[in-house]
Order: structure tokens, then sequence, then C-alpha cells
């Protein structure tokens, strides 16, 4: 399954890889694997809302680490009085968690480190790829690359593979054509507007056809009681008792994949390469404005997914973007300890992670021009200090 793909991620990482239908999907098995149920995992508390859920599927507890203002990455200083038996990685928006920190930690500690590389495909620590820190790393398809779905499974030590293969042939749902056909013509369609003035007409059709995964501000509704009666009795819930929520903006998250999934998977990834420059290029040039994330600066050889912004009235400006056709994605508010209380371990100072979760602004760089107009105007919120 998808051998091309597989050796095309070992080729530009050096570890044995493993395809995926999804990064969520990745995750899963990995810490299914890698842990045990009831053991605590140590992750960032802005994520994407599947992640959270995925984390309870496999049955572990999440232990929500403080973060950094500066990267909205975990802030490796601050956790060594927390109890924990694996840590998560997330590299948001691509710049890098302190993984060269996380991975002597973890080696201390004798528990696994895995890296959430859905952001993070073209990021590099001292020259080595994000993704090869850890114990393992996901990748996801569908951000830089744009690929309908998808993702990849990095390992350290390629005698895991089988056992993780086993795992994947487990948990994978049937193939069915019509699903990933439907996929691939949405995956076109979203990469030939995007960076058009038709992005925002799209947009709207898609709100007003209920195509967009429906959100209470931004997270998926929690459901609480019907997802604590899920979770309760059993130590390891699994992928499919809560689907409803893992499910977030993919329900095929878990279907097994073809071979025209996995072309253009192929030819998506020789896009992102060759958008390299171009994203570099916005990079640099919003890292000029002054409501930049600090640590932007600090990897401005990086083509970053997004690059975040700081700023004040941000959801009013996420409106004036969209009018221009810049549509604003992967905001992750609130943090997760605040979003599931009695789900979560609530991080001992959760103030940076709620200030970054009210304010950030991810721009995708490819973009930067066309958002330009707009994001000159903008004020720094007021504790930017
Ligand atoms: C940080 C992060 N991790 C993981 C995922 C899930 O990726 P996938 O859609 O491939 O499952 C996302 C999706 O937006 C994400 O933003």
């Amino acid at each position: 399954m998808f051998a091309r793909l597989e050796a095309e991620f070992a080729s530009r990482l050096g570890r044995e890889c493993l395809y995926v239908p999804s990064n969520r999907f990745g995750l899963f098995i990995a810490l299914r694997y890698w842990m045990k149920p009831g053991q605590r995992l140590l992750m960032s508390p802005l994520s994407a809302d599947e992640i959270l859920f995925v984390v309870l599927a496999a049955g572990l507890r999440p232990v929500i680490a403080p973060i950094s203002a500066r990267n909205g990455n975990i802030d490796v200083s601050a956790v060594a009085d927390l109890r924990f038996d694996g840590v998560l990685t997330t590299h948001l928006y691509g710049l890098p968690d302190d993984v060269v920190a996380l991975a002597r930690l973890c080696a201390e500690r004798g528990i696994p480190l895995v890296e959430d590389a859905a952001h993070a495909l073209h990021t590099t620590v001292a020259g080595v790829p994000v993704g090869t820190n850890g114990i393992a790393a996901v990748f996801s398809l569908s951000k830089h690359a744009g690929a309908a779905q998808g993702g990849m499974i990095a390992m350290a030590s390629p005698e895991d593979r089988a056992a993780l293969e086993e795992l994947r042939g487990r948990w994978l749902s049937p193939r069915y054509a019509v699903a990933e056909f439907a996929g691939l013509v949405k995956a076109v369609a979203r990469n030939t507007v995007v960076g058009t003035g038709l992005a925002y007409y799209t947009w709207r059709l898609a709100e007003a056809l209920n195509l967009n995964e429906r959100r209470n501000g931004y997270r998926i509704a929690l459901r609480r009681d019907v997802l604590a009666s899920r979770l309760a009795g059993t130590p390891h819930p699994g992928m499919a008792v809560l689907d409803p929520w893992i499910h977030a903006d993919n329900h095929n998250y878990r279907m097994r994949q073809g071979s025209l999934a996995e072309g253009y998977a192929l030819r998506r990834m020789q896009v992102a390469d060759d958008q390299r420059e171009q994203r570099l290029r916005g990079v640099r040039r919003l890292a000029g404005l002054k409501n930049i994330a600090p640590a932007v600066r600090d990897h401005l050889d990086q083509p970053l997914f997004r690059v975040p912004l700081l700023v004040q009235d941000r959801d009013h400006a996420a409106a004036r973007l969209r009018r221009l056709g810049v549509i604003t994605g992967h905001i992750y508010a609130p943090p997760f300890d605040d979003y599931a209380p009695g789900l979560t371990e609530p991080s001992p100072s959760p103030d940076a992670a709620r200030w970054w979760a009210r304010h950030v602004l991810p721009v995708d760089p490819l973009l930067a021009d066309r958002a330009w107009p707009v994001l000159a105007t903008l004020s720094a919120p007021p504790e930017a200090g």
C-alpha cells in the first residue's frame, strides 16, 4: 500500500515510513503502540480538535503543558515538575518545538516522544528534518502538499514497522471509491481557488450548503454527556467509539485509499517542493510586521505552513482577510484544558496559551501579498508588551 509515497518520505527523512490515511489515524496507532491505556501524555493545549479525541480514544490522560508565547509550542523549561509517561509535540504552524530538549527529557525519563509533524513537512532544526527526533513522527499530506488526505508515520526503528502495519490493518475501514473520488475532487477544487478572488465565494457557498464542519466558535461541540458515556467503562475506547469527534473536517480519515489518491499525493508533494521559495519569501515578508510571533524571526530559513501573527481583534481581522480571498483556518481556541475541563489534566500556568489562542492569526505565507493590505493595518494585542 502506497510504496512509492513511503519511499519518497523515507528518502527525505532517512527513516522507515508507513502510509496511513490521515495524520490523526497515524497518531492514534502510534500512541496505542508506544503507550498503555491509563498512561499520561504531555501535550500542547493548542492543536486541532481531533488530536485531543485521538488521545482519549487511545485511553490516555492528556496532561496539558504550559506553552511559550514566543512560538505557541510546549515550554520545555516549565514541565520538569509535571508527571507524564510520554510526550506529543505539535510543531505549531511549522515552528519547531524544542525537540532536542524534549528528546533529552524523554530519554532521561525513559518515555516515548511522538512528534505531530502535520505542520512541519519542510521544517528542519540545525539541518535535520523535523520528525526524526522522537520514537516516531506523523506527517499530514493535506497541509503543505494540499493532498485530499493521507499521513505518514516515520519511525526510529524499522523493526516496529510490522506491528504498526498490523495495527493499521485492524483500524482501517473499507475503501469506497466514490468517497475517495469525491475527496479528490474537493481537494482539486480547493487547490484551484486558493489564492484567487474566488476563494471567498467558494467559502460562502460551502457555508450555505453546510459543507464546512459545524463549530461553536473555533472548536466542534464537545457534547460532554455523550462523550463521557462513550468514554465510560473501557480503558481504551478506540477510534470507532469516538468517531463523531475524531472525524472533524475529514469523515474518511480511517478509509483505505487507492492508487489515484497516491498519485495525487505524489504530485502535490512535488507542488509543495516547487512552492518552497515562494513560501520562504512570504515568511520573510510577514516577519517584517510588528505583530509577528517572535519565534518566526528565529526561523527565516524555514518554509512555514502558516505564519502566526498576534493581533488585537483577531476575528475581525480574519473576516476582513476572507473578503480578500484569504481564508484563515487552523485557529485552535480555546486551549484544550478550557475546552474540555475534567477530561484533561490542566496546565499549571495557562495564561500564555489563553493569550495566544485569543490573538493568533495564522497566515498562509503563499498568500502574503494578497493579505498584506489588511495585515499592515493590524494592531498588537494590549498584553503583547
Ligand atoms: C496540528 C495538527 N495535527 C494534526 C492534524 C490532523 O491532520 P489530518 O487531517 O491529516 O488527520 C491537524 C489538522 O488540521 C493539525 O492541524
